[in-house]
């Protein structure tokens, strides 16, 4: 047991807590104030969102004894609350509501928004809150009351009707929806198979968002000289072909489209989308962008890969590589945390294993007709945990290497 003095909801609050204990936990059970809601207790719902020093943040997954000395808010201590008064109105106007559960999160997080940004446009306010997710609304109306908020706060006007937007907003960072498209046979371009490129989307692709990324850095040693991997790379059918599960599918000059298939468990999600490469032949230096999505689970990805080529000094080369990554939507859960960065390092390992068969000439991995194997994602991920189980009892037992 630890004792812990905090400030909840400006009332000063001393009590003896386990260390394992959450704030969510503490708040329902200790100090019996239940308007903080708990869903998915792993910090993606945002149904526990509190304020803790002025930030608002996941009650599920902050300990109770981490915030000793901290002051709280939760969505009892917003009664006299101005701001709080006109979100709950336009909650109420909008039809913001149906069973309520994400509701004490959902205007916490809102207030916040307004306070922080002042005047969004729909799709801002769909990603902002893209951390605040409802099963009943369909997202309008809490957009819609978000919207009418700012509206009368600042001189922005009200949002104009919704058009056509329904479902799970994108998520932090996310890029606009791109246009739909319906190919002959009616698929959406994520169905589609031979994904062509937009002329829509080059300013997007330019300027593509860091914000949301999560990045990693990386590298891997090659035993060939750099002019010769920099061939390599500079061929996107092998590129693409070193990452399983990955296809090239149309190139024009620097501007690429693809697609790559997953498979977690009983479902195999494909992405398909757009790119474009810069390479700068002098300093062997280069950074490709893109997005993709499933339509089936409506998930977008975003990535920024960097690598360069350092000349090793032995006859080999070693790459450096930054990659910069967020993924939105159903399929988002998978993208956080020390788990996802680790097979994305692996995904990394792999790749460099394919690359130094393609120059050593042992595998052609150029795909342009034939359908990739899907990247076992669930299974890379089953490794990866026991990978961490192994070393997580090597330490606790003290063995070692
Ligand atoms: Fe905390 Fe879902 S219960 S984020
Ligand atoms: Fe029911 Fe949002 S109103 S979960």
């Amino acid at each position: 047991m630890r004792t812990i003095a905090l400030t909840v909801n400006a009332r000063p609050v001393t009590a003896d807590v386990e260390p394992r204990l959450h704030l969510a936990d503490f708040l329902r059970e200790r100090l019996l104030l239940t308007g903080t809601h708990i869903g998915c207790e792993h910090g993606i719902c945002g149904a526990c969102t509190v304020v803790i020093d002025g930030e608002i943040a996941r009650s599920c997954i902050t300990y109770a004894v981490q915030c000793d000395g901290a002051e709280i808010t939760t969505i009892e201590g917003f009664t006299e609350d101005p701001l709080m008064a006109r979100l709950r109105a336009a909650f109420t106007v909008d039809h913001a509501l149906q069973c309520g559960f994400c509701t004490p999160g959902m205007i916490i997080a809102a207030r916040d928004l307004i306070r922080r940004k002042g005047s969004l446009d729909r799709q801002q306010i769909r990603q902002e809150m893209s951390g605040n997710l409802c099963r009943c609304t369909g997202y309008m109306g809490v957009v819609a009351a978000i919207g009418r908020v700012m509206a009368e706060a600042g001189d922005r006007p009200a949002l104009p009707p919704a058009t056509s937007t329904i479902g799970p907003a994108p998520g932090p960072g996310a890029v606009p929806a791109p246009q739909e498209r319906r190919d002959a046979v009616g698929r959406a371009p994520a169905e589609s198979a031979g994904e062509r490129l937009r002329p829509d989307s080059q300013a997007l692709l330019d300027d593509i968002s860091e914000e949301g990324l999560i990045t990693l850095a990386d590298s891997f040693a090659v035993p060939h000289p750099p002019d010769r991997v920099w061939d390599v790379l500079s061929d996107l059918q092998t590129v693409a072909g070193c990452l399983p599960g990955a296809r090239l599918t149309a190139q024009d000059g620097d501007r690429i489209a693809g697609e790559m298939r997953l498979k977690l468990g009983p479902m195999s999600p494909r992405f398909a989308g757009e790119g474009r490469i810069r390479r700068d032949d002098g300093t062997r230096r280069a950074r490709i962008v893109g997005q993709a999505r499933n339509g089936a689970s409506a998930s977008r990805a975003r990535a920024r890969i960097d690598y360069a080529l350092v000349d090793s000094g032995d006859g080999g080369t070693r790459v450096e590589v930054e990659i910069g990554y967020a993924l939105t939507g159903t399929l988002a859960q998978f993208s956080r945390g020390a788990i996802a960065i680790d097979l994305v390092r692996r995904l990394t390992a792999t790749f460099a294993t394919n690359l130094e068969a393609a120059i050593a000439g042992d595998a052609d991995l150029r795909r342009e007709e034939q359908e990739p194997q899907p990247l076992d994602a669930a299974g890379l991920l089953g490794a990866v945990v026991r990978a961490r189980i192994e070393a997580w009892l090597r330490t606790l037992f003290g063995r070692g290497g």
